[in-house]
Formats: C-alpha cells, sequence, structure tokens
C-alpha cells in the first residue's frame, strides 16, 4: 500500500508515455513514406503510360500484421500490469470515505466519526485514504485529475480507489460519465488539509453550532421546516437522510453551491430559491414559491449555518 497514489499517476503517466512514443513513431513513418512515395513516383512530363500495378505482397502484408499485432500484445500486457498496479485494494477494505453520486450532486460521508458533508471534499494530506463509492440513482464518474485516476460510482455496486493526496490545496475535478441534464456542472471540490487542519475542520462541522437569537434566522428556520425543505435536504451533519439533496449542515462555511458552480452569495442564493429551474435546468429542487422576504429569511438561515 506504500505510496500509491504517487504509483497510480506515475503508472498511468508512464503508460502515456509509452503509447505516446509509440503512436508518433507510427505516425511519423506513415507521413514521411506517403510524402516521400507521393514525391518519388509523381507523374513526371514524359510519362506516357500508367506505371505497372503492383497488387499484392503477401510477405510485406504479414510482416506488417506481425508487427501490428505485436504492439497490441504488447500495449495490453503493460496496460493489465499497470492497472494491477494501481487496484490495490485491501480484500476486507475500510473505507475512510463514503462518496454517493446523485443527480447531479456528490455526497461523502467519513466514516469515522459519520460527518456528512456535499460536494465540498475535505481530505487530510499524506495518508493513504480508502474511498468507497456507490452511487443513488444512474452512473457517476469521479475524476480529479490531480490526485489520481477515475472511478465509476455505479448503482449497487461499491467500488474503491485508494487516495494519498501529498500537497495542501484545492483540488477541481468533475463527473465524467455522463449521467443527465446536468452532468457538465457536476463539479467536485477537493479541499486537502494539513492533517491538524483537517481534524480542526472536522471538529468545528460537528459541534454544536450557537444558534442566532434575531428574528430572522429565527424565521428562515422555521420557514425550512414549514416548507417541507426538511423532506429533502438533512441539515444535521451526521444525518444521511433524506439524501434527496444535498445536506445543508455547515451550508454557511461551503465556498459555493449547487455542486460548486455557484459562488455561495447572498445574490446567487437568492437567485436560485426565487426560481431554481432559471439558474440550473432540470435541477430537481422544485419551485417553492417564496415571496421576497421568506427568500431573504431562507437566505439569511442558511448563510448562517456555519
Ligand atoms: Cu454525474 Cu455525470
Amino acid at each position: 500500500m506504500e505510496d500509491i497514489q504517487f504509483n497510480q499517476l506515475g503508472t498511468i503517466k508512464e503508460l502515456f508515455i509509452y503509447f505516446l512514443i509509440a503512436a508518433s513513431i507510427i505516425l511519423g513513418l506513415v507521413a514521411f513514406f506517403t510524402a516521400y512515395y507521393s514525391w518519388k513516383y509523381r507523374k513526371r512530363k514524359d510519362d506516357e503510360q500508367e506505371p505497372e500495378q503492383i497488387h499484392d505482397n503477401k510477405k510485406l502484408e504479414f510482416s506488417l500484421i506481425a508487427v501490428a499485432l505485436s504492439l497490441v500484445t504488447l500495449f495490453f500486457v503493460l496496460t493489465i500490469n499497470g492497472m494491477n498496479k494501481i487496484q490495490d485494494i485491501p480484500e476486507d477494505p475500510h473505507p475512510d470515505i463514503l462518496i454517493t453520486g446523485h443527480q447531479w450532486w456528490w455526497e461523502a460521508e467519513y466514516s469515522e466519526d459519520g460527518l456528512i458533508t456535499a460536494n465540498e471534499i475535505h481530505v487530510p494530506t499524506g495518508k493513504e485514504l480508502i474511498i468507497q463509492f456507490n452511487s443513488d440513482d444512474v452512473i457517476h464518474s469521479w475524476w480529479v485529475p490531480a490526485i489520481g485516476r477515475k472511478m465509476d460510482l455505479v448503482p449497487g455496486v461499491d467500488n474503491y480507489l485508494s487516495v494519498k493526496v501529498e500537497k495542501e490545496g484545492i483540488y477541481w475535478g468533475s463527473c465524467s460519465e455522463f449521467c443527465g441534464a446536468q452532468h457538465g456542472w457536476m463539479r467536485i471540490r477537493l479541499i486537502a488539509h494539513s492533517p491538524e487542519d483537517f481534524e480542526r475542520w472536522k471538529r468545528r462541522q460537528l459541534e454544536p453550532k450557537q444558534r442566532l437569537d434575531e428574528e430572522l434566522f429565527k424565521k428562515g428556520e422555521q420557514l425550512f421546516s414549514s416548507k417541507a425543505c426538511t423532506s429533502c435536504h438533512a441539515i444535521s451533519p451526521t444525518a444521511s437522510i433524506p439524501a434527496v439533496g444535498p445536506n445543508l449542515a455547515n451550508f454557511g462555511s461551503r465556498k459555493y453551491f449547487l455542486s460548486n458552480i455557484k459562488l455561495n452569495t447572498e445574490i446567487n442564493l437568492k437567485a436560485w430559491l426565487r426560481d431554481p429551474g432559471k439558474v440550473k435546468s432540470s435541477a430537481k429542487m422544485p419551485d417553492m414559491l417564496l415571496d421576497e422576504d421568506q427568500i431573504a429569511a431562507l437566505t439569511h438561515y442558511l448563510e448562517n449555518l456555519k
């Protein structure tokens, strides 16, 4: 299990380079001979009749097939080898994070303490993490190119990926399997913290919050339950159900919302609550028919959940 993430990217890169070299040589040869023979056997002024037409050359044809076949075999073996190298998951994996794909958002559950987040995925650096993937509806595919390979999220199937992020920072990725109208906007924002910061982040997410005691917040909170928001969105950081829509615990601490396509600002959130279909077509969030006062209260409430 040593340095799998490094191996993963290294192996993929290595394979890519081999393919690139072979493809470039073949392309070069084909282009060269096409140009050279077109020039060498070009039509000349004193050419009076068609040159002699040659049909087959069994020897040449068979040797070309043999060359192509051995190249394909070589690359087949290299690829299988590479796949085995990066598929290093223990028999009975204990995932650190469970990621569930939804149309069209990501749900992450941290198995150690049951913390649940949506769309923003936080990880500690320097630790070999096992991520388990599943889907709630259709097939999605996880891909954060800078930290490793792709992994499909298939309903009813558990897939695993081991990931080790070395450097702190923010890594972007996206869904890479067509999953419906908003597939292109199913962004991943992975935030890698130092182990201490990661623990701090988790603690902050889980600690009971001092709720604002002012009127607008209270009104928003009350609207949130009475407007049936709670039938799709969990609001507690450890509640996985209902996962129809993203868990909104600590919503105010997220930088983006709507699967990381909109900056989490008051203006954007208000526009979304006013008419979800206009902001993100085919979104599953219905128009709640809110008036401006209700929108202001809900926005204030959500932005202060942090
Ligand atoms: Cu989810 Cu494409």
